[in-house]
């Protein structure tokens, strides 16, 4: 169980970084926060220490206790957007697989250096390698079984319950990625035809799942810091049935927006009273620069959250291993899975697991997520010094990517063709929602190291911007 006081101090920096606490301003007094909290004074006075000692805020003695300036805090938000929530199809258009050919899906110039690998990365190879040379013969002679290998299951379910995500290794299947993932959960609770609610902006890999599976859309408005608006979808929900709600309340992309836990009870129970399946794509769960994050399997009673992730952002989109803790759809999703590959390769995943139980996955995690903390750090500097002043940008606590708003009339789209001249790639807004909203809109990533080649190109997009 986390301590009181720390419980008192996350629920304080939750508000300073999702803005709801702005710079500047005064928090609560130790008497009122006593009151509103429950909870004795001391406990108040050890929150407010470990704020002070994280620098979320300063004391004035005698005045009282005051949020700090930081880049996080100072950035002009974008607009939250209410689309249009009429259902329609989905159609997209060809502009992600363009920029999935050019390998840019999260890099402004793709074939400039990545971040160096890590002597954890080192140890991975070693693990895979290790993995592929025992039982040679039994590996390749016969298939997995279709929930996926035993130890990998076990080390993911440690992972969750080391965040207080009560999920078991039996609940577990091992998909190809995360998308994958998504795809098995669609599949499993709705048919052709039915609606699915996504957030608007949404991640376009779950606009491509819906055209592909012939689901209808009804697009829900998204703030983007505080993700997914609870009050929005309800509001749908008197006038429309809905048979899933794909959220990502973990630093969403490409907003990187973070749920209240207020939000995520109320999502839960809404899903409960309207009777849908929540399908939790928790792919960026570990990316997060403060404190462990949880999930909307938390206040699952039902079962009817279906959480789907993978290593591709925390490890390697390469090996394309992902996971789906599928609720009362767990069965179907094991037969999807046969169906839709038979089996994922087991050294694979027996060498993960190894990697897992040796501790290098964790140490890798812990590494990159300071990397990316950096990285963003020098992502918000370029923009703060070479874009125009009038953009609005998020500054997300985790995930990989922010969301920048452009003054209108600037098109994303001609951005997009005219900075395709200079080999650099930016990812336009349009791709986030399938009625082409946010064409003033652009996704930026921080995944990659910022190398001297990488924020020339940033300054080049700001240059651009200013004519
Ligand atoms: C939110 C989200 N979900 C799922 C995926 C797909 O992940 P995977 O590579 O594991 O299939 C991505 C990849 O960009 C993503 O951003």
């Amino acid at each position: 169980m986390t301590k009181l006081y720390l419980q008192l101090s996350h629920s304080i920096q939750e508000k300073i970084t999702l803005g709801l606490l702005k710079s500047g301003e005064r928090l609560a007094s130790i008497r009122s926060l006593m009151d509103s909290h429950g909870v004795a004074k001391n406990t108040v006075i050890s929150a407010l220490n470990d704020l002070e000692m994280k620098g979320f805020i300063v004391a004035k003695p005698k005045v009282g206790y005051f949020v700090t300036q930081t880049k996080q805090n100072m950035q002009r938000v974008p607009e939250q957007h209410f689309p249009d929530t009429t259902l329609s199809k989905v159609s997209l258009s060809d502009v992600f697989y363009d920029v999935m050919t050019k390998q840019a899906a999260f890099d402004i110039i793709p074939n400039e250096q990545s971040t160096p690998p890590t002597s954890h990365l080192a140890s991975l190879n070693k693990c895979l390698r290790r993995a592929f040379r025992e039982e040679i013969p039994f590996r390749t002679s016969h298939y997995d079984t279709p929930k996926g290998l035993r130890l990998l299951r076990e080390q993911i379910s440690l992972r969750y319950r080391q965040r207080n995500i009560p999920i078991d290794a039996s609940e577990l299947c091992i998909t190809s990625g995360c998308q994958h993932g998504l795809m098995l959960a669609l599949m499993a609770c709705c048919e052709p035809g039915d609606v699915v609610a996504v957030e608007s902006p949404t991640f376009y890999g779950s606009l491509l799942l819906l055209e592909q599976l012939k689901l209808k859309v009804v697009e829900i408005s998204s703030h983007p810091l505080t993700g997914l608006d609870v009050t929005h979808l309800s509001s749908v929900l008197k006038n429309q049935n809905i048979k899933a709600c794909i959220a990502t309340p973990n630093f969403a992309t490409p907003t990187g927006s973070l749920m209240p836990e207020e939000s995520r009870k109320s999502l839960v129970m809404l899903a409960n009273k309207y009777d849908f399946a929540l399908i939790e794509d928790d792919i960026y769960g570990e990316i997060s620069f403060s404190n462990t994050v949880s999930s909307l399997k938390s206040y699952d009673v039902q079962n009817r959250v279906i959480i789907s992730s993978s290593v591709s952002k925390v490890l390697s989109k390469d090996i394309r291993i992902g996971w789906v803790a599928g609720g009362k759809w767990q069965k179907k999703i094991e037969h999807l899975k046969l169906t839709s590959m038979l089996a994922a390769s087991r050294s694979v995943q027996a060498g993960l697991a190894q990697f897992m139980h040796q501790g290098g996955y964790r140490k890798h995690i812990n590494y990159t997520n300071l990397q990316l903390n950096n990285q963003l750090q020098t992502l918000v500097d370029v923009i703060q010094q070479h874009w125009p002043t009038n953009i609005k940008y998020t500054v997300p606590n985790g995930g990989i990517a922010l969301w920048v708003e452009l003054p209108k009339p600037i098109d994303s789209m001609a951005l997009y063709h005219a900075l395709l001249n200079k080999h650099i790639v930016v990812t336009p807004g349009i791709l986030f929602s399938h009625r082409n909203s946010y064409s003033n809109y652009l996704r930026l990533s921080f995944q990659h190291k910022m190398t001297p080649k990488r924020v020339a190109a940033l300054k080049v997009i700001g240059k651009m911007l200013a004519t």
